[in-house]
């Protein structure tokens, strides 16, 4: 569980500090790993209560999807669809700063709070040879945003990890410098025309040569955060969402938060713990508009606005927004 108060190991680039670093990051703790790009903070992607923790460590205020870091290209597409843009972009780049944001196929293991409730999976295989290794070792995807405290610089070195995250991940990685140091480029492929998302490592002009077409470009990740939107209409042929509920409203289906639910169809966590909380969110979510008969609301328990409380309630909130 992450803390202020966890003691934070420093793993060697050899075999043992590999051992270690797979064996946590198997157990469901945090690794920060140096990739090309920056070093990311990482944890098993299939786990939720692991995935829920990297948003506790970082502070961050809202659930922005993570990236899965996979070794190669027939491990991705265990997770993601891979159409024929996907091959010819991943022959070219991979390993490598790209990052392709695919379909999720439909058996895909790995958490729905790593594609913060979207039906997509943003993929990436980096190139450093310590990262190959590591998630070699690990033998399970790896969700890592930069490994840095929310709204600061992306580290690249262990000791920048340090400076941020000391005491708050069970241990850093120290390899080399990150070579690239600009995170890497991701490219929305869910649709018939490639989306840039965030320019990065590899440039427009590589990508459109191996495509042979042009990117759609206009509104970036930065200028149009993509989840909000794609979350409200995910849910808009379901249930409509009401927050801040401490009965069940007549009718409805409760979703609850801590020990004075009793009743309540799913509890996100009935002891009130954050991290628990998260990790549930949106399986809940979905659970719940499966539930739903037509007309019949969602009503979610309050929900204390304290540490990752933050983050699920910035999502609650654009689930209960007005659908366009
Ligand atoms: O170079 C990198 O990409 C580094 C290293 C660690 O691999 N990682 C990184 O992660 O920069 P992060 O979390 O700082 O940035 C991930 C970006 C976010 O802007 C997020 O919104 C976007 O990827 N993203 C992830 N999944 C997505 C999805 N399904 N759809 C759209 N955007 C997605
Ligand atoms: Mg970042």
């Amino acid at each position: 569980m992450p803390g202020q108060d966890q003691k934070t190991e420093t793993l060697h680039a050899d075999a043992a500090g590999l051992d270690r670093g797979a064996a946590l990051l198997r157990a469901g703790a945090l690794v920060a790993f140096p990739t090309e790009t920056v070093y990311g903070l990482g944890a098993d992607a299939t786990n939720d209560q692991a995935v829920a923790a990297i948003y506790a460590a970082k502070g961050r205020p809202s659930f922005n999807p993570l990236i899965v870091h996979l070794p190669g290209t027939e491990a991705a597409a265990r997770y993601g669809v891979l159409g024929p843009n996907a091959r010819k972009l991943a022959a070219a780049f991979w390993p490598g700063p790209l990052t392709l944001v695919l379909t999720r196929n439909p058996d895909c293991a790995v958490s729905k709070l790593v594609s913060a409730g979207l039906p997509s999976l943003a993929i990436r295989v980096p190139e450093l040879p310590l990262a190959q290794d590591l998630l070699r070792a690990a033998a399970v995807p790896v969700a890592a945003p930069s490994a840095n405290r929310s709204g600061r610089i992306s580290p690249t070195r262990a000791a920048h990890v340090l400076d941020g995250l000391d005491g708050r991940i069970a241990a850093v990685m120290d390899g080399a410098e990150c070579a690239v140091g600009l995170e890497s480029t991701i490219l929305d492929l869910t649709d018939d025309a490639p989306r840039l998302l965030r320019p990065g490592g590899i440039s427009v002009e590589q990508i459109e040569a191996v495509i042979g077409a042009r990117l759609a470009t206009g509104d970036t990740q930065a200028k149009a955060p993509i989840a909000p939107g794609l979350l409200a209409s995910h849910y808009a042929p379901g249930a409509r969402v009401v927050l801040n509920q401490s009965a069940r409203p007549e009718g409805a289906l409760w979703l609850g938060f801590g020990r004075d639910c009793t009743g309540a169809e799913i509890n996100l966590s009935a002891r009130g713990d954050m991290v628990e909380a998260a990790a549930n969110l949106f399986e809940a979510l979905h659970r719940l508009d499966d539930m739903a008969q037509d007309g019949q609301i969602i009503a979610v328990a309050p929900i204390p606005n304290t540490g990752l409380g933050l983050a699920i309630n910035d999502r609650l909130t654009r689930a209960a927004a007005p659908r366009g």
